[in-house]
């Protein structure tokens, strides 16, 4: 598929899609949140691919969703084509892991889109924000919801409301993301995550990323039901006989999806 704003690449079972608008910082436009729903379908449906990797670049993961083309829209537009409510929907009907490298802003939208991931490694430059509240609106893909998850009521309240930034080290203390590196370490050290996830049996990988997802909209009672159930289902695989044996017997699991 030809891409006009982002690259994708798909190596030893995992696909790198990059964001590629460095002109605009990477701002999430139509066409780039077209493009990336499109490759994120296609790397669900490849069996070549067990693990994806999205990344911006050094300067920006994405600096929002793009001002310019929001700019003149009126209510009524923005309301009839339910602004962001398919990228959404798009991004978090992806079954397999997405690994976010945010290296530099991840502002508005494209801190956003890294929420939407499955964790987010960050580099030690990466800034974080919820600015929306500078241009006179308020975040529409996910900041005042998922954010106020990630790092709570008051920590997203400061973000939302001053539009402030935060950065790598703080996002990682407030539970934002997963490890900091250094940023000429992030490419290397997300795909060698990346790498970890695609070993497994994608079964497991599959049930982690449901279970793990529940967390955020059962009760505790019906999410720990929830996630027995699917445990208990992992012993009608075959990937559950070969990775206990494996264990008892000392050696590398060679796991095969069934
Ligand atoms: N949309 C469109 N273009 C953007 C953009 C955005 N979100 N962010 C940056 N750009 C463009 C700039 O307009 C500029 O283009 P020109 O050279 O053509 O003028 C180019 O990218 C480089 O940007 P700057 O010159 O501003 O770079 P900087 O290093 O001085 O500043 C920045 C970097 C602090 C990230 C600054 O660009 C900035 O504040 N960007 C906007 C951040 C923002 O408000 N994001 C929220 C967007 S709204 C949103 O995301 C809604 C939602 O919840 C879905």
């Amino acid at each position: 598929m030809a891409f006009q704003t982002i690259t994708v690449d798909i190596e030893d079972h995992v696909a790198l899609i990059k964001l590629n608008r460095p002109d605009a910082l990477n701002a999430l436009n139509t066409e780039l949140l077209g493009e990336l729903c499109t490759a994120l379908e296609a790397a669900d449906e490849n069996d070549k691919v067990r693990c994806v990797v999205l990344a911006g670049s050094d300067k920006a993961f994405a600096a929002g969703a793009d001002i310019k083309e929001m700019s003149e829209k009126s209510f009524v537009e923005v309301f009839e084509e339910n602004l962001f409510a398919s990228t959404n929907d798009r991004i978090t009907a992806i079954r397999k892991p997405i690994i976010a490298a945010v290296s530099g802003y991840a502002l508005g939208g494209g801190c956003e889109l890294a929420m939407m991931c499955d964790f987010i490694i960050a580099a030690d430059n990466a800034k974080f924000g919820q600015p929306e509240i500078n241009l006179g609106v308020i975040a529409g893909m996910g900041g005042s919801q998922r954010l106020t998850r990630f790092v709570g009521k008051s920590k997203s309240m400061d973000m939302n409301l001053t539009g402030r930034f935060m950065d790598a080290e703080e996002a990682e203390r407030a539970g934002l993301v997963s490890r900091v590196v250094p940023a000429k370490k992030l490419m290397e050290e997300a795909m060698a995550a990346a790498q970890k996830v695609a070993e497994k049996s994608q079964l497991s990988v599959l049930a982690v990323k449901e279970s793990v997802n529940r967390s955020y909209e059962l009760t505790l009672n019906e999410g720990m039901l929830f996630e027995r159930r699917v445990f208990h289902s992992m012993f009608a695989t075959e990937d559950q006989k070969e990775g206990m044996a494996a264990f008892l017997e000392k050696r590398e699991a060679q796991f095969r999806d069934r």
